[in-house]
C-alpha cells in the first residue's frame, strides 16, 4: 500500500491553539466539550484526516445518533477541511455510503446509530468519533467503546464532541464527575476559536439578555440547568399575580339551533356559566379585527382550547378551555369568530383535520391559510389550518417567549400564565410542559400571535348600520354584572 507523505508543517496555524495539542494525545478518550462555534468539530475532523494520511491501515467510524444528520454536519465538514487543506487527490470519496478512502489503505466511514443494519455490518474499526454525544444513551455508549478493542497498529481513541446539554446528562457522570485515567477532556468556548466569524460571536452573546439556559450551554459550555423556565419567570409571576384580581368580564358558552346541519347565526347565544369553556376580557368591539388560534387535544387528558387577541393592540380578548368532541368544539370556534367580527382563526391541524375541516362546511369565511408541499407532484398548495413541526414549534415559540417578555400586560388569562411558568426544558433542551401540567393554553396563543399576519390591523368605524352585528347576542336577561356595553 503506498505510503503518503503530505506536508503538514503548516498545522498549527490551521489549528485553534487550545486544540493543537491534542493532535498527540492517545488516551482511549477525547472528550471535548463546551460551547457552540469553540471549534471542536472542526479538530475532531482534522485530527481524524491527519492520522488517515499518517497512519495507514485505519478505519474510523463516525456515529452520530441520526443517520440522516451525518451528511450535511460530518461528511460535509470532513470533505470540506480535506479540500481547503489541499488534499482532495489523496481521497477518494464515496458520497452514497459517505466514505472516504485513502491510497495507503485507510478510511473513514459514517453510520447512524438508527441504522442497526449498516452499524452490524462494520468490522474493523480503529477510531471512533461520536458527533453531539449528547444525542446518544450510555447503552449506545457501551455498545460503541466495546466495538473498539483487540490489536490494531495504532492506538485506539474515542474523541466525543458534544455541548453540556444538561447537569444531569450521564455523559457529566460518565467523565466529570468519575474522572477516567485514560480520558483527556477539554472545555472550550467560542473565544478559543480564532476562525469563527462576528456574527456567530454575537447571537451567542446575545443569549445573555434573551436565553439564560442558552446563553449558559451555548455561549459559556457550561452544564445546563434544565427544567428552567423557558418564559422569563419574573415577570410572568408578576402579572399572574395581577391577573388572578382581574375576573374575566364574562364567562359561559355559546348554544345555537340548526336549519339541517347549518347553525343559524341569528339564533347564536352565549350564556353564562362560572364554570364554562369561554372567559373573556374583552367582548369584541364593533370594527376591529381579531385573531383566533386553537389547539385540539390529542388524548382524554388533555384539553382543547383556544386564545383570541386583539389585532391592533394584543390584547388577549379571550380564551377556551374545554373538553369537547371535536366538532362540536369546531362549532364553539365558529361562534366565537363570529362573534369577534368574524375573526381570522387558525386551528392546529396536526393530530385532526376534522375542526378546519367542519369550520370549512359551516361556511367559515376566514380560516389560516398556510402552504404544503404536494407530495406527489411537488406544486406548493394551499390549506387550512396550522400544522406545528418541528421548524415552525421553535419559531412561535421564541416569538411567544418574546411577545411575554415585552407585553406580558397583553396577557390576560391566569391559565395561560400559569401553563408559561411550568413550561420547561426537556432532557435535549426542547421546551414543553412539565410532568403533570398542560400547554395546550400556550400552544393555542402562540399560535394566535403567529398566525396575525394574515388579519387586518385596520379599523374599519362602526356604520350606523340598519343590521346590527351578523347576529345580536341574546343575553339581555342574563346579562352578568360587568357587561361592557358598545
Ligand atoms: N481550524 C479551523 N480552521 C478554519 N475554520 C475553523 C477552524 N475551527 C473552527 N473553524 C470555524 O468555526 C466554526 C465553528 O467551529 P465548529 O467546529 O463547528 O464548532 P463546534 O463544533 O465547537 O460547535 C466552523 O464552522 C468554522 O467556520
Ligand atoms: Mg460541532
Amino acid at each position: 500500500m503506498a505510503e503518503i507523505n503530505v506536508d503538514l508543517t503548516a498545522l498549527p496555524e490551521l489549528t485553534n491553539p487550545a486544540f493543537y495539542p491534542l493532535y498527540a494525545d492517545r488516551q482511549r478518550y477525547l472528550v471535548l466539550y463546551g460551547g457552540a462555534g469553540s471549534g471542536k468539530s472542526v479538530f475532531a475532523a482534522q485530527k481524524l484526516i491527519v492520522r488517515t494520511l499518517a497512519e495507514p491501515g485505519h478505519k474510523f467510524l463516525i456515529v452520530r445518533k441520526v443517520a440522516k444528520t451525518l451528511r450535511h454536519s460530518t461528511f460535509a465538514l470532513l470533505r470540506e477541511t480535506i479540500g481547503s487543506w489541499g488534499l482532495g487527490q489523496l481521497f477518494r470519496a464515496n458520497k452514497t455510503d459517505m466514505e472516504l478512502a485513502c491510497p495507503n489503505g485507510s478510511a473513514i466511514i459514517h453510520a447512524g446509530l438508527d441504522d442497526v443494519e449498516k452499524l452490524k455490518s462494520i468490522h474493523g474499526v480503529t477510531g471512533i468519533w461520536i458527533e453531539e454525544a449528547s444525542e446518544i444513551t450510555p447503552e449506545d455508549f457501551r455498545q460503541l467503546d466495546i466495538r473498539l478493542r483487540g490489536r490494531t497498529k495504532h492506538y485506539k481513541q474515542i474523541i466525543l464532541s458534544f455541548n453540556p446539554v444538561s447537569i444531569t446528562h450521564w455523559l457529566k457522570e460518565e467523565f466529570f464527575d468519575n474522572p477516567k485515567p485514560n480520558a483527556t477532556v477539554l472545555h472550550t468556548t467560542y473565544k478559543d476559536n480564532r476562525f469563527l466569524d462576528e456574527d456567530s460571536k454575537q447571537v451567542l452573546e446575545a443569549f445573555r439578555d434573551t436565553d439564560e439556559y442558552y446563553y449558559t450551554v451555548y455561549c459559556l459550555g457550561q452544564w445546563g440547568v434544565l427544567g428552567r423556565t423557558v418564559y422569563n419567570g419574573k415577570i410572568v409571576t408578576e402579572r399572574l399575580i395581577q391577573a388572578q384580581h382581574e375576573r374575566p368580564l364574562m364567562r359561559g358558552t355559546f348554544v345555537y339551533d340548526y336549519v339541517g346541519e347549518q347553525i343559524v347565526d341569528e339564533s347564536i347565544r352565549f350564556v353564562p356559566d362560572d364554570n364554562g369553556p369561554l372567559k373573556v376580557w374583552e367582548p369584541p368591539q364593533k370594527g376591529w379585527p381579531y385573531v383566533l388560534g386553537g389547539d385540539i387535544a390529542e388524548g382524554g387528558l388533555d384539553w382543547s382550547t383556544a386564545s383570541v387577541r386583539n389585532n391592533v393592540t394584543l390584547r388577549q380578548a379571550a380564551t377556551w378551555r374545554g373538553q369537547m368532541d371535536t366538532d362540536l368544539y369546531a362549532k364553539q370556534m365558529y361562534c366565537l369568530g363570529r362573534w369577534y367580527n368574524n375573526a381570522l382563526i387558525g386551528i392546529e391541524t396536526n393530530f385532526d383535520l376534522h375542526p378546519v375541516k367542519e369550520l370549512e362546511r359551516l361556511g367559515y369565511r376566514k380560516q389560516y391559510v398556510r402552504e404544503t408541499m404536494d407530495r406527489y407532484s411537488g406544486q406548493v398548495q394551499e390549506a387550512f389550518g396550522f400544522k406545528t413541526t418541528k421548524i415552525t414549534r421553535p419559531v412561535i415559540i421564541a416569538k411567544h417567549v418574546a411577545l411575554a417578555r415585552e407585553h406580558i400586560d397583553t396577557f390576560s388569562d391566569p391559565v395561560l400564565l400559569d401553563e408559561m411558568l411550568t413550561f420547561v426544558r426537556n432532557e435535549q433542551g426542547r421546551p414543553e410542559a412539565q410532568d403533570g401540567k398542560h400547554d395546550d393554553m400556550i400552544l393555542a396563543d402562540a399560535i394566535c400571535y403567529e398566525i396575525r399576519s394574515q388579519q387586518t390591523t385596520q379599523i374599519v368605524a362602526p356604520k350606523p348600520a340598519k343590521k346590527e352585528l351578523p347576529f345580536a347576542l341574546q343575553t339581555e336577561e342574563r346579562k352578568p354584572s360587568g357587561w361592557l356595553e358598545w
